[in-house]
């Protein structure tokens, strides 16, 4: 694991998205998208470099980590939703680009297998951009998820929906349960990005870097990854 340790917020924005641009000007390639307010900041410097800088998308792919159960695509705080609004349709991905997993499907563990399928087909994720929960979930694997799990329907911890209350009326509107990718899913990505920001992170980030790998903080697992980069800010360092 490298650890990068920035004085803002803004800097961990900008160092997040030089990963990702240089990523992007390889060539075609597979981005894993992660929604949650940690990499706002990293989409808008992407979308200003789109605007201003000529970075393109449009042979790029990019799927979800996660969706809420029983919300549909249109939901305004459907992961789908929220991508679009943050970042896609600020760029120039092409129509059946990006990819999410359907919180709708009638059946949800045939939809996890053929996301699973569809990001084989893909040739895997080279770059995966990862927020932290602060009980140290990474996409919606809750303390205990299994370290090789795959995609799969989950249930929230109620620190989890507490969390999110805020994007909804109330932590009552927030799903019960939602579809995301495993933590063994996540570590078959080629290049881990690690978000945090703020104190509020400072606890998980110290036990997903510091402490044993254990399912009581799933972000431990990315320890057993060969290629992880961690941004933090000192906020979000001050526990290490
Ligand atoms: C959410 C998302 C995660 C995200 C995390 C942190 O529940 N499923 O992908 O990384 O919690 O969210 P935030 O960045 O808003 O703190």
């Amino acid at each position: 694991m490298e650890i990068i340790v920035l004085p803002t917020p803004a800097d961990v924005a900008r160092t997040a998205a030089d990963a990702i641009e240089e990523q992007v000007r390889r060539g075609p390639c597979v981005l894993g998208l992660a929604t949650g307010s940690t990499p706002l900041g990293t989409y808008q410097e992407l979308i200003e470099r789109h605007r201003t800088g000529g970075l393109s998308f449009a042979h790029a792919q990019a799927f979800l980590l996660d969706e809420y159960v029983g919300l549909p695509s249109t939901h305004p705080q459907s992961y789908h939703s929220v991508i679009r609004d943050e970042f896609t349709a600020s760029v120039d991905f092409a129509a059946d680009a990006v990819h999410g997993l359907d919180g709708m499907a009638a059946d949800p563990q045939a939809e996890a297998e053929q996301y699973e399928a569809r990001i084989a087909a893909a040739g895997g994720v080279d770059i995966q951009i990862l927020g932290i929960g602060t009980d140290g979930h990474v996409g919606f694997n809750e303390p205990m998820s299994s370290l090789g799990s795959r995609t799969r329907i989950k249930t929230l911890t109620r620190q989890t929906r507490q969390d999110n209350a805020r994007f909804f009326d109330s932590a009552d509107d927030v799903p019960d349960h939602v579809l995301t990718q495993g933590l063994g899913t996540i570590r078959e990505a080629r290049h881990l990005l690690l978000i945090a920001m703020g104190e509020a992170k400072a606890e998980a980030i110290a036990a997903a870097v510091e402490g044993p790998v254990a399912a009581i903080c799933p972000a431990s697992a990315l320890q057993l990854h060969p290629h992880v980069s961690v941004l933090v800010d000192e906020a979000a360092a001050s526990r290490l």
